[in-house]
């Protein structure tokens, strides 16, 4: 019996889940992920914050970030029902709390005025508060916070329960997931790409997705190679108590504090071009704490949970790698450096279109349904 091929994606975090799930909700029948450790836990999104704010991360150079993730945003309540369709309660919702951005001194206050001239003049919107202000809003603010940027339509999620839920609704849809199992090349034959190896063993498939996060430059046959980086980043774990509530992240220009429904209070996190070097290092855990501790003093007396790090895949230019190659058959999922929590409906969305148009174009299918949901 003819059997066709799957579609593969190489990388189970979320950028991978994501991708393999859309495929298979949008009707392609057999599709194959293979994860070189556990899917959804190995990673950066594990570690992220899980922070959706567009409108707190848009940068003086990155504009696209503030544009691309507020439709990514956007995307965020209908994928999240599709995906309590497909995986049940596991799956999250989304908190619309808002981003808080403080300042604590001269420079910082000078630092966030601009910031707030510049969101203002791009239509971002935003709203700037006094000290008093913030504390009103959160009673627990060191009194050193001297002026914030108070962005509402922010949200966050919770990051792990957002990737279970994703490989549940994978498995669910009936995806296949290879554990263990590192992709170590795109076989490329009369250039279109044909198959995954694994180990020796040669795995044959009518797309390949390369969804692999910060180890996307690793997997090789690919010309040129992606250039990609790790960008570690450190987080702190601590657990939320009734005396150290916050109700939204909240950023300094040296931390952020974003705490979860599930009883953590993320502190987080550096920024380090030290390569694939995973340990956890004292000095970066002092200071992400101590800045903590200059706005929010209730860190003190908090019990530490997890000390964490992962690498958030950056290229060059800081922009993401997404959608059709130039050789057939091969998609990208990468390259999201800051932003992958914020930009995965996006990403899965603009691939699981270009793949569903090339199978159709090939099988001069019409499609009258269009875009893909
Ligand atoms: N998006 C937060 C971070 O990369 O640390």
């Amino acid at each position: 019996m003819h059997r066709s091929k799957p579609h593969i994606v190489v990388g189970g975090g979320i950028m991978g889940l994501a991708v393999g799930w859309k495929l298979l909700r949008n009707g392609i029948e057999q599709v194959e992920i293979f994860e070189a450790g556990e899917a959804g836990r190995s990673g950066a999104a594990w570690v992220a914050g899980g922070m959706l704010c567009p409108r707190a991360e848009a940068g003086f150079e990155d504009m696209d970030v503030y544009e691309e993730g507020v439709e990514s945003l956007n995307l965020y309540p209908l994928l999240l029902n599709e995906l309590r369709e497909d995986a049940g309660d596991v799956a999250p919702a989304i908190d619309n709390c808002g981003t808080m951005m403080l300042a604590t001194n001269a420079d910082e206050v000078r630092e966030l005025h601009r910031q707030f001239e510049f969101r203002k003049r791009e239509g971002v919107p935003v709203e700037l508060i006094t000290g008093e202000e913030a504390r009103e809003r959160e009673p627990l603010l060191s009194a050193k916070v001297k002026s914030a940027m108070w962005l509402a339509k922010d949200a966050q999620i919770n990051n792990r329960k957002l990737v279970l839920a994703l490989r549940q609704a994978f498995r669910n849809r009936g995806g296949t997931l290879h554990e263990q199992e590192p992709v170590s090349e795109i076989v490329i034959r009369n250039g279109r790409a044909v198959a995954v190896l694994c180990g020796d063993v040669e795995h044959e498939a009518s797309s390949i997705t390369v969804a692999a996060g910060a180890w996307s430059s690793k997997v090789g046959g690919l010309w040129p190679n992606l250039s990609i980086r790790p960008v570690k980043g450190q987080v702190i774990g601590l657990r939320i108590q009734p005396f150290a509530k916050l109700k939204q992240p909240i950023r300094t220009p040296r931390v952020y504090i974003v705490p979860k429904d599930d009883g953590r209070l993320l502190v987080g996190a550096t920024s380090e071009e030290v390569g694939y070097d995973k340990r956890v290092t004292a000095g970066p855990v002092m200071e992400l704490l101590h800045y903590a501790w200059d706005v929010f003093p209730a860190v003190f007396e908090l019990e530490i949970e997890e000390l964490m790090a992962s690498f958030r895949p950056a290229t060059k230019d800081h922009r993401p790698i997404v959608g059709d190659s130039e050789t057939n058959g091969l998609y990208y999922a990468t390259g999201h450096y800051r932003h992958g929590i914020l930009m995965m409906p996006l990403a899965a969305k603009k691939v699981t279109e270009a793949i569903l148009k090339h199978r159709h174009t090939q099988t001069h299918f019409v499609s009258t349904a269009g875009a893909v949901l």
